[in-house]
């Protein structure tokens, strides 16, 4: 898989392409967004209109050949055969996208891309290579080859522990065991639960936001940061009181403003933490809280130690979520999701590294149509990826 994962051509091509379509003056000369000082770096810029990037886009040459075999290796982990490659080179050219298409399609339904899928799954949910893991991701895989909506990965109340037969290619659904009466898909999962198992569960709510919304925390942000009267500013719409600190009696001081905000990253993290508390280290749901405070004589925490008394549980300010399958039908619902889902999926195919840990970000305006075909389609992610392998900026050079 990895020998071309970084393709240079590709890492140009995707930066002008996000440069010029998101308007972005690209020579300000502060560093790239992913590391690649290529591009952009002359100082120049004699068109701040963003012109010479535009002839630079235009400069681009469609070669299906060649998007041919990364999209092989890709989705079958194996070059194109032959006969495939003759089909693309030999066809007329006004025949080629559609010659190239359907092999793209004959990629996607092929037993191969179940395998990549699995192990795309594993990298991208940082889960894997034991079995409880492993069914996280092959659950995942499973919605992906069968074309179920993207959002099942959120809320699928049953089949959630699935086992792979790799001989046979297949996949048989199983419920989950781990004492949860209705499931939501990987939020209930006991590989994902036992595997980000931390202190006050902040781990585990943290893989759920860098997972599907693709950014660290902090997730939410006020149009203006308000002063305290502490060292840092508050910047999250969230009231200040509404998660527990020192001014409510919380044990851990999230009102703490000494040095930074903890309430910036907590006023959003503390509404999630409280619906993962009662899951052990093994994955199991428990009747009573089974994760611990950070501070002296490891205290078992307690939903107090993050919202005071009456606050509900909730995705984000205003989304109230008083279960995980409330949790998963709120985060399903949420417009960001969609588009993590498409930035990982552009992502995988023009080879970069994980959206929130090497800061790919993918502009908004680049994939903004896929974005809105997904949504319009009903998340069929299988659908979504030909749609990023079929795209112009994936066949140009
Ligand atoms: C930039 C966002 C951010 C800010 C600001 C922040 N936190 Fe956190 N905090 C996190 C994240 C994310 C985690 C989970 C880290 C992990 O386990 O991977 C976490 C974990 C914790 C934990 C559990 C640590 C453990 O032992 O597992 C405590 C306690 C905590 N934060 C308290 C605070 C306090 C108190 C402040 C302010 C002094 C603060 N945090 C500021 C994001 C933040």
């Amino acid at each position: 898989m990895s020998s071309i994962k970084e393709n240079p051509m590709r890492s140009i091509r995707t930066l002008l392409a996000a440069f010029a379509l998101a308007g972005v003056a690209a020579c300000g000369g502060g560093a790239e967004p992913n590391g690649d000082d290529t591009v952009g770096d002359d100082d120049d810029d004699t068109n701040p209109d963003g012109d010479e990037w535009d002839d630079l886009l235009d400069q681009r040459e469609t070669d299906y050949s060649a998007a041919l075999r990364i999209a092989a290796l890709r989705l079958t982990g194996e070059l194109p055969k032959l006969v495939e490659i003759k089909a693309v080179a030999d066809a007329p050219a006004a025949q080629q996208p559609d010659v190239y298409a359907s092999l793209v399609q004959a990629y996607l339904d092929d037993p191969r891309f179940t395998r990549q899928m699995i192990a795309w799954w594993k990298d991208t949910l940082k889960l894997g290579d034991a079995a409880m893991l492993d069914s996280a991701a092959y659950l995942a895989a499973q919605i992906t080859v069968e074309g179920r909506p993207y959002t099942d990965l959120l809320t699928a109340a049953t089949g959630t522990c699935p086992t792979y037969d790799a001989g046979a290619g297949t996949f048989t659904a199983a419920d989950c065991q781990n004492g949860v009466a209705v499931h939501a898909g990987l939020l209930t999962h006991p590989g994902m639960n036992a595997q980000f198992y931390s202190n006050m569960a902040f781990r585990r709510v943290r893989w759920v936001q860098e997972t599907f919304a693709c950014t660290a925390f902090p997730a939410e942000l006020a149009e203006e940061p308000q002063d305290l009267g502490g060292a840092a500013l508050y910047a999250s719409p969230w009231p200040f009181t509404s998660i527990a600190g020192a001014q409510n009696g919380g044990r851990v001081d999230f009102h703490d403003l000494s040095a930074v905000a903890c309430a910036n990253c907590h006023s959003t993290m503390n509404h999630i933490a409280p619906l993962f508390l009662n899951f052990d280290d093994q994955g199991a749901l428990q009747t009573t809280s089974q994760v611990m405070l950070p501070v002296d004589g490891s205290p078992i925490a307690e939903p107090a130690d993050f919202l005071p008394a009456g606050e509900p549980t909730a995705w984000r300010l205003g989304v109230a979520t008083p279960d995980l399958p409330a949790l998963g039908a709120a985060m399903a619902a949420d417009p960001a999701i969609a588009e993590c889902a498409i930035a990982r999926a552009w992502n995988w195919a023009m080879g970069k590294g994980d959206i929130v840990d090497t800061l790919t970000v993918v502009p908004r305006d680049v994939i903004a149509q896929q974005i809105t075909d997904f949504a319009a389609g009903g998340h069929v992610y299988k659908d979504a990826l030909f749609a990023v392998f079929t795209s112009d900026d994936f066949v140009k050079f």
